[in-house]
């Protein structure tokens, strides 16, 4: 494969922004659009970027941030406090001219109760868009429509006094799930994503696309165990429908209508499997799979994760991994431990290693850890619902770590959540003077993906059968053969491998150590503690 072969979202690695978090252009307090801008050269362009070729904004639409915008109010335009729409142009612009694709995040299964469809739609039974969301009679004794469950806790239909039906959310109340099955509703959306093709947006990131239709006759779900309400359902009518890939089929015949686009699908429900039947020809170019964001560290359940996806995913799909998002707590607080900056570079090569897209979450290239919070600082619905079981996400949505200058350099302001206490220490200035730091580490691992057919599109296949305390695979091109071996361990590791990689002659390209130790000889694999190596066939 030759340079000019390389399909930006495929060969690349994408970087997820949550928007409000990320950098604050008007010292407001929140991220915005101009504050993005401002720090694009840490992504791409420069000869000390990160070196990132797209990035994934949450949404930066208007919204009452009931669920801090995943509530839309408007689907065409940007909230004030994010920027203007030629904000948005000169995101474009400055992005590409460093290389940087863009993907906006899509929420269509929901808007939010303050957009002007649902206002209109709550108005009364008679109103057009009535039918534009989900509205049904009441059981005798009011009783809800049926069984369904709220993901974010409580039961998913709301009581409308005025009109006197019920409305489905499958999320906060003030979120209502769009009806799918109006053409109309159908239309506009996909109107939507014509709107943004044209302005020149890369792609997209669809918010539960798999929820976009229930079943037609809103059967009850059967039970299930399971600690809270949604999760003591089987979600068998409610998400993963078949009307799915019809949509997923005109939505794909937009962007393959637009040059370089692509989209990356967030499926409803787990299971390699099931979230592999969405991505191919015809359907996304991507879909997440959330394993690795389950996985314990330990060595074969990342491994048994790889190999169940590598088998799920269809020949004309693509797989993509991610450690961290903004819903998850951050990889390198869940494995951290006592070595939290070890784990991390370990962690880092798995992912940037995959034979698949890997997605990075803002900050994870400086270790950033989740936020210590009181309970009176949530601000996430489902944290302040079920505190102490569950805190919420706030802890992974943290602000930027910049600098070691007040609030870390991300705000001249008190910023929307506080920053983490070792901002002093841990910041994107003081890794990117030092060559052994994360930071550095993430941009050798992009450098050498970026160089290595072998490790962006090599087949996958695991050298030891049970690992324990190291994985080893091999990622193997045509023209090239990587290895990587990753100690999971604080300890020196001499491992034995199943299987015994031809050629036998590896030169050590990467290690994660200042000092490395990996070594090959014969079937023998050295490692020193919490080292990550990559060789290459020599
Ligand atoms: C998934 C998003 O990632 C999450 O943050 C959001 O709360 C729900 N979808 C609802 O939009």
């Amino acid at each position: 494969m030759t340079a000019d072969d390389r399909v930006w979202w495929q060969d690349g690695a994408i970087y997820h922004i949550y928007l409000r978090s990320f950098a604050d252009g008007n010292d407001d307090g929140l991220g915005d659009i101009p504050g993005l801008i401002a720090h694009l050269d840490h992504l791409n362009g420069s000869p000390e970027s990160l070196g990132v070729d797209a990035i994934w904004l949450s949404p930066c639409y208007p919204s009452p941030d009931k669920d801090f915008g995943y509530d839309v109010a408007d689907y065409r335009s940007v909230d004030p406090r994010y920027g203007t729409m030629a904000d948005v142009r000169r995101l474009l612009d400055e992005a590409h001219r460093r290389g940087i694709r863009v993907l906006l995040d899509l929420v269509f299964n929901h808007s939010s109760d303050q957009h002007p469809w649902f206002l209109e739609s709550r108005a009364s039974r008679q109103n057009p868009r009535r039918d534009w969301y989900i509205w049904r009679e009441a059981k005798p004794g009011r009783r809800p429509p049926n069984n369904w469950q709220s993901v974010f806790g409580g039961r998913a239909w709301e009581w409308d006094e005025a009109t006197q039906q019920f409305y489905y959310h499958m999320f906060l109340k003030e979120q209502p799930d769009l009806n799918w099955r109006n053409p109309a509703v159908r239309r506009e959306l996909m109107d939507t994503v014509r709107f943004w093709l044209d302005l020149g947006v890369d792609g997209f990131r669809l918010d539960v696309f798999s929820a976009w239709f229930k079943h037609a006759d809103l059967p009850d779900n059967p039970p299930r165990l399971g600690l809270r309400g949604f999760d003591r359902q089987h979600h068998v009518y409610d998400v993963n429908q078949p009307e799915m890939f019809e949509a997923l089929a005109e939505l794909r015949a937009i962007l393959d209508s637009y040059p370089e686009r692509a989209a990356v699908g967030e499926p409803f429900g787990d299971g390699p499997a099931l979230a592999a039947r969405y991505c191919g020809q015809q359907r996304l170019h991507m879909v997440f799979n959330f394993a690795f964001t389950h996985c314990p560290w330990n060595p074969a359940r990342f491994q048994r994760a790889i190999q169940e996806w590598d088998a799920a995913v269809p020949p004309d799909g693509w797989p993509c991994y991610v450690l961290s998002n903004h819903d998850v707590p951050r990889h390198a607080s869940r494995y951290g431990g006592r070595h939290p900056d070890a784990v991390a570079r370990v962690a880092a090569a798995l992912l940037l290693t995959q034979r698949g897209t890997p997605f990075i979450y803002y900050g994870e290239e400086i270790g950033m850890q989740n936020l210590p919070l009181r309970r009176s600082q949530i601000m996430d619905p489902p944290g302040r619902r079920y505190w102490p079981i569950y805190k919420g996400r706030d802890p992974e949505r943290g602000p930027m770590q910049w600098d070691a200058s007040p609030n870390a350099g991300f705000s001249r302001t008190r910023p929307w959540l506080p920053v983490h206490p070792d901002y002093r220490a841990r910041n994107v200035d003081a890794q990117r003077r030092d060559p052994n730091s994360l930071f550095s580490y993430y941009r050798a691992l992009l450098r050498l993906r970026r160089e290595s057919p072998a490790l962006r599109r090599g087949r996958f296949q695991a050298l030891i059968q049970d690992p324990r305390q190291a994985m080893a695979y091999l990622r193997a091109a045509p023209d090239e053969t990587a290895l990587v071996a990753l100690n999971f361990t604080p300890s020196t590791q001499h491992i034995r491998l199943d299987i015994v990689p031809e050629p036998s002659r590896w030169e050590l390209r990467l290690s994660s150590l200042a000092s490395p130790q990996a070594a090959i000889c014969g079937s023998e694999i050295r490692l020193g503690p919490h080292e990550a190596a990559v060789f290459f066939a020599a």
